[in-house]
């Protein structure tokens, strides 16, 4: 199968949009605790605010497309370092994935492999120095993925719930 990668143009909203509810629903049946949800309003709001996001973080959309049809996408942006953060980190330029997804009838073939690559290229020509992601607990297998493409665990985020 011959996987085309294509940046981001306006006319693709319809398609990044598509991925961004599948991938939100996919997260919500994870969720152990059900605090999770797709609200009415997620769409298109969520993918405009990732529009908005990549043009003040001077990020970058790839979409996956098999023939004709998108498959998948891949959301970066550059974290700008504070001057608080400064103060206790080394100077850095750090990419950041920001959303990732693969659709499940082509998974585990190669297309989010190949959207990381071409996203971590991407933020090497912009001198970035490290990669960074988050990834909910429950989602194992994306846990996985992104140990498999070498990254380590570096902060957890805990949570209980009060009654
Ligand atoms: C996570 C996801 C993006 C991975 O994309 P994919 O196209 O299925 O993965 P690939 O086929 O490119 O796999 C690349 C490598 O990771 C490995 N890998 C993939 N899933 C894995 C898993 N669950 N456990 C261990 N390794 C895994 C593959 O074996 C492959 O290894 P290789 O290069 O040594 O052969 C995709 O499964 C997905 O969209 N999942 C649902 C949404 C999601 O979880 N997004 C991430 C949110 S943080």
């Amino acid at each position: 199968m011959k996987i085309k990668l294509k940046k981001y143009q306006k006319n693709n909203f319809k398609e990044l949009d598509r991925c961004m509810v599948q991938l939100q629903d996919f997260i919500v049946r994870l969720d152990p605790l059900k605090r999770l949800r797709r609200s009415s309003k997620y769409s298109p709001q969520y993918s405009r605010n990732i529009i908005e996001k990549i043009t003040k973080y001077n990020g970058i959309i790839f979409l996956a497309y098999d023939d004709k049809k998108n498959v998948g996408c891949i959301v970066g942006i550059i974290e700008k370092q504070s001057e608080k953060n400064l103060l206790e980190c080394i100077p850095t330029r750090a990419g950041r994935i920001v959303e990732l997804f693969v659709s499940d009838t082509h998974r585990n073939l190669g297309i989010g492999k190949q959207l990381m690559e071409k996203m971590e290229n991407y933020m090497r020509k912009k001198k970035c120095d490290v990669m960074r992601v988050k990834v909910f607990e429950p989602n194992k297998a994306a846990h996985n993925f992104y140990k498999n493409l070498k990254y380590q665990d570096r902060v957890t985020d805990m949570i209980k719930i009060l009654k």
